[in-house]
């Protein structure tokens, strides 16, 4: 039980660590808002309880996109370090500390892990052979490889797994494979490389996923390694140059894989954090056999380095070992996979562009459980759900006492008795067990319980009606109680929300003209307490608004890369193309062209073939592959943007003098480039 401030307890909190090269989205969000939500409670609990993240800053990915942008990778790490704290900022996300990978204390610390799991003998060495780029010069992930299914044949499938029909394979199996870094063909190449044994904690693991460290789910599903025939595996740890992350003590051009020193970035973020506050000690909370409690919040993808790798590699360093993973389900929004075309891939900042952070922190809540189950925004109910309990509900218990009568009428004073201690009583003794349903993140359950309350304050408002009693004489003294005892209990409501809603708490004391709140303040009533002129505290949520935001969402682009394969939920973007520099660029010559014909061609499905003018009486021929989208009688008159340059082609039905710009993900939906009207054809685009 949490509920006693007489014995606080020493917790650190985690939630799992950004890639440095994705902006935060809505299920990020998932993930940081329950953990904020759980943390902002146990202090409220009166609980020394710190929450510690960082960015994620190593990989391939995070190295060749610092590349295509032009840029070091520190440069992209640095910009999206502040971005993600902006978001996080913005939902209220109350990090004691936010640190990065890539820093002085997680160098230290993963370089030293390393070294002790050495000396007793947890570091393996052989040689493996694995794909390399010879163009670039780099060994590829798996995902960095595609080429055809060996199973189905289906083209452009990533190197571990077809989408097409679900086979998973080594990217050395794809037929005619190529590197989607530079488009060579791959060849194999030997590399020494250090593993992690993990073998050698079979033991430990197997009571470690017995021992309630887990969901039950979770240690099911992590038992299954042990049930297979070669049962745990020793874990490579090792990437070749280049890349980007720590160079492995003792070698030229090894580096550790992103994924050892991401979790050593939790204490890295802790260290960084003790050491600005020397009266907390490092060693309290992770030296063996420490009693302080140290808990990750993490998605269900994540569960393999979380539950297996993470501990033994704790325990084989001499530290001690979570006392609990909380993992939780992936976001869908409408029950669907979020989406860039239906405009539900929604960024946290265009989120917040558009409504209000405490709206989702309040709708997550209200789905919110400890099991994995995927969570569903349904942007319907996300409306519906947020402008009846928090608008119609909550605020307006407040806003039916407060400003027509102890404002206007009581000059701000609440009453010297309680109206009715039953149901306040009623209303503390709610608390024991909203605490537990806090603790044990069962939020939907625990805000169901609160809004069952505030329907009990407005029943009794409404049965007592002050309005029409305010009008008898003599019943002034009674209404001044009514209220102020509706008052009393909307501040109860505020305590046990305040972990959900801090912002919508902190206007709610200001109008009580009270100090922070905190958990015990429900023993305390404010009689004859002078509150402030109430102002409203939370706006309607207009279905605009989201309209609004998705469409946006259709825009922004989505920079989501992921070092590990196993992302069904997130979009994945394609890597991109080997960078070309400013000079290749401009060799491209752009111009404006007019469609003066634009006709079928015969057994082709996909094309059209155009007759385009840009202003030099040279008429050109090109074929482009628009049928989807267009009809000639469409094109024909039409401005268009051509490459001009390009080399002629030969193709089935005839030459191709140049190529039409277009965008659109394919089908109808596909648009050719139309200049501005004011263009003429000939102008060159630069
Ligand atoms: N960098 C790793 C974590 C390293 S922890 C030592 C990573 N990063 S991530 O940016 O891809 O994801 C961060 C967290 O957000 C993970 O716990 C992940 O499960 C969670 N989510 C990412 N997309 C999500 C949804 N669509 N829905 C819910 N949670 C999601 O993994
Ligand atoms: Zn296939």
């Amino acid at each position: 039980m949490t509920n006693s401030a007489s014995h606080p307890r020493q917790i650190l909190v985690t939630s799992a660590l950004p890639y440095a090269n994705g902006d935060i989205h809505l299920g990020h969000l998932v993930e940081y808002i329950q953990t904020d939500i759980w943390v902002r409670f146990m202090k409220m609990q009166g609980h020394q309880c710190f929450y510690v993240c960082a960015d994620d800053a190593h990989g391939t990915p995070i190295m060749l996109r610092a590349k295509t942008e032009g840029i070091t990778p520190e440069q992209l790490i640095t910009q999206s370090y502040q971005q993600h704290l902006h978001d996080f900022q913005a939902f209220h996300i109350a990090f004691d500390n936010y640190h990065s990978t890539h820093s002085d204390e997680n160098k230290y610390l993963s370089a030293s892990i390393y070294q002790r799991l050495q000396a007793d003998g947890y570091i393996t060495q052989r040689t493996i052979s694995q794909a390399y780029d010879p163009v670039e010069n780099m060994f590829l992930p798996d995902r960095f490889i595609k080429g055809e299914c060996p199973r189905c044949g289906n083209a452009d499938q990533y190197g571990d797994n077809c989408e097409a029909c679900g086979a998973t394979y080594n990217p050395l199996d794809l037929k005619n494979p190529y590197s989607a870094v530079s488009g060579s063909k791959p060849i194999k190449k030997d590399s020494e490389h250090y593993f992690f044994a993990l073998p050698q904690f079979s033991e430990f693991l197997q009571s470690w996923l017995q021992s309630g460290h887990l969901q039950e789910e979770v240690s099911n599903k992590l038992n299954e390694w042990f049930k297979t025939e070669e049962g745990l595996q020793d874990w490579d740890i090792t990437r070749d140059a280049p890349y980007f992350g720590f160079q492995i003590p003792e070698t030229e051009d090894k580096y550790f894989y992103v994924w050892l020193d991401a979790p050593i970035g939790y204490m890295a973020s802790f260290k960084h954090f003790c050491q600005q506050h020397t009266d907390i000690h490092f060693d309290d909370y992770w030296k063996a056999g420490s009693n302080t409690e140290l808990y990750h919040f993490i998605g269900k993808d994540i569960v393999n380095f979380h539950g297996l790798f993470w501990p033994a590699m704790l325990k084989g360093a001499g530290f001690r070992t979570p006392t609990a993973i909380f993992v939780h389900g992936f976001l869908t929004v409408d029950g669907k996979k979020m989406s860039k075309s239906r405009g539900t891939f929604i960024q946290a900042k265009t989120y917040l562009q558009h409504l209000d952070p405490e709206y989702l922190r309040y709708y997550f809540a209200t789905k919110l459980g400890n099991t994995l189950v995927d969570i569903d925004l349904n942007l319907e109910d996300f409306r519906l759900r947020v402008n009846a309990d928090l608008v119609g509900k909550l605020v307006n218990i407040a806003s039916r006492c407060a400003p027509r009568f102890i404002n206007k009428i009581f000059h701000n004073t609440l009453s010297e008795t309680i109206e009715n201690t039953a149901l306040l009583d009623t209303f503390i003794h709610a608390a024991d067990n909203i605490a537990t349903l806090y603790e044990q993140r069962e939020f939907s359950h625990a805000m169901r319980e609160i809004m069952e309350l505030a329907d009990k304050a407005n029943t009794y408002i409404n049965d007592q009606a002050p309005w029409k009693l305010i009008k008898e004489t003599g019943q002034e003294k009674q209404v001044q109680a009514i209220c102020s005892l509706g008052i009393h209990l909307f501040r109860i409501l505020i305590i046990y929300l305040k972990p959900v809603l801090p912002v919508l708490a902190k206007k709610a004391e200001t109008f009580l003209n009270i100090p922070p709140l905190q958990w015990q303040d429900i023993h305390t009533t404010l009689l004859g307490h002078q509150i402030n002129t109430f102002n409203p505290l939370m706006q309607r949520l207009e279905e605009q608004q989201i309209n609004t935001m998705l469409e946006e969402s259709k825009h922004t682009t989505a920079t989501t890369l992921s070092t590990t394969t196993t992302k069904s939920d997130t979009q994945s973007v394609e890597p991109i193309a080997k960078s070309i520099s400013f000079d290749d660029f401009i060799k491209v010559d752009l111009r404006v062209a007019k469609i003066i014909k634009a006709e079928t061609v015969e057994k082709a499905d996909k094309l059209l073939q155009l007759t385009l003018d840009i202003g030099d009486n040279v008429p050109r021929n090109v074929f482009a592959g628009i049928k989807s989208a267009y009809t000639p009688e469409q094109l024909e008159g039409r401005l268009t943007v051509m490459v001009a340059n390009l080399a002629p082609r030969k193709m089935r039905f005839g030459i191709s003098e140049g190529m039409v710009l277009a965008a659109g993900p394919g089908g109808k939906d596909l648009w050719i480039l139309a200049p501005d009207t004011g263009a003429k054809p000939g102008m060159r685009i630069k």
